[in-house]
């Protein structure tokens, strides 16, 4: 079967990543369907895909957790040929506040999804965890090999258990082989502005803050501490551009595709390699803006590490991926997407 022929299924496809990750699909000439739910997204941001691959989209709208929904989609698409599952709840104060919808949200849609991959003989999963597992770790840059940390909230527990589940299961005699992908910071935007991040209500992030800071929705930001031992005082993290992330997931499903046996389990960690702080980032903005942003220092945010950065070596060497966009490009089209 060519490439052409290939149907991927996206959970969470008109979520950030997963809306980028449909059009980098399309680009590389596989098919797509979406199952969303909107519980986070917006179904306009099925129109900015359309908009930029210039064909209609296959959307399946309900929840992962509904195993009879999955598996009706499953019999309307009996060409899906792999997997990538994003859906996922994200927020990591709102699962301090609700853990047990995101436990039921995030492990009980992965374990549904891979029952029913299991009974439609589906093998090619591609699983999106985050560098939040790593918690503050004790050596940089971190590699997959790097410890395990204790989560630090009830989001970041359930992206451990899912790995735990993944892995126990790919070692039972599933038929099922996995890339878990530990992503660190995406940002930015499509260059066409046609599809990019949504925050909902006041964002969390620190890229979509000073984006809403800039265009004048928010007053001014706050840097959570600058008293960190860091050069600068403020927390350093990987920021990659989100369509190199997305990049990345059809890589990832073309390696999968190549590996020989029924069961098969890898982690990844996908960054640029590089860590930014935060008035760095601040800094970068307002000279792309040769604008001053508002913004104040106040004190530390609980939970946050102090710096992470990936070694991407191994999916460098092994999916011959790495990230090519700078910074400055992620937040040039943050903002353009921004004023879009
Ligand atoms: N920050 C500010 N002000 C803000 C928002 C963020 O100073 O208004 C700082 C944070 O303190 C942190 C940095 O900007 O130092 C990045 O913060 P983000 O919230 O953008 O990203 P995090 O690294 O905290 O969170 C990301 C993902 C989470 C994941 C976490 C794991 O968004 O899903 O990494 O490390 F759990």
């Amino acid at each position: 079967m060519t490439t052409k022929q290939k149907k991927i299924l996206v959970t969470g496809g008109a979520g950030y990543i997963g809306s980028h990750t449909v059009v980098e699909l399309y680009h590389s000439g596989f098919q797509t369907v979406i199952v969303d739910n909107f519980s986070n997204s917006e179904k306009r941001v099925l129109d900015g895909i359309k908009a930029i691959i210039k064909q209609p989209v296959t959307l399946y709208e309900g929840n992962c957790n509904d195993e009879t929904f999955l598996k009706n989609v499953f019999q309307q698409e009996p060409d899906i040929t792999g997997v990538i599952h994003f859906a996922a709840y994200k927020a990591v104060g709102e699962s301090v506040q609700k853990p047990l919808d995101y436990y039921q949200n995030n492990i009980g849609s992965l374990m549904t999804l891979l029952k029913v991959m299991s009974a439609f003989h589906v093998s090619n999963l591609v699983f999106s965890s985050s560098c939040t597992v790593y918690g503050q770790p004790d050596q940089l840059p971190v590699t997959e090999q790097s410890p395990k940390k204790m989560a630090e909230s009830p989001y970041g527990n359930t992206k451990q258990i899912c790995e735990e589940i993944l892995e126990d299961f790919v070692k039972s005699q599933a038929q099922l082989k996995v890339t878990l992908l530990r992503y660190f910071n995406p940002i930015g935007a499509h260059p066409s502005a046609h599809i990019g991040e949504l925050p909902i209500g006041v964002p969390n992030n620190l890229v979509p803050f000073i984006m809403q800071t800039a265009s004048g929705i928010r007053e001014k930001l706050t840097v959570f501490g600058d008293d960190y031992n860091t050069p600068d005082g403020t927390c350093i993290r990987d920021y990659i551009h989100v369509v190199d992330l997305a990049k990345a997931h059809v890589k990832s499903l073309y390696y999968l595709e190549q590996r020989e046996g029924s069961s098969f389990f890898d982690i990844f960690n996908l960054g640029t390699g590089q860590g930014n702080s935060v008035m760095e980032v601040i800094k970068a903005f307002e000279q792309i803006q040769k604008e001053h942003l508002n913004y104040t220092i106040g004190p530390r945010r609980s939970g946050d590490v102090e710096q992470v950065y990936a070694n991407v070596d191994k999916a460098g060497t092994l999916f011959n991926w790495k990230a090519e966009l700078s910074l400055e490009e992620a937040l040039i089209d943050a903002w353009r997407w921004q004023k879009a």
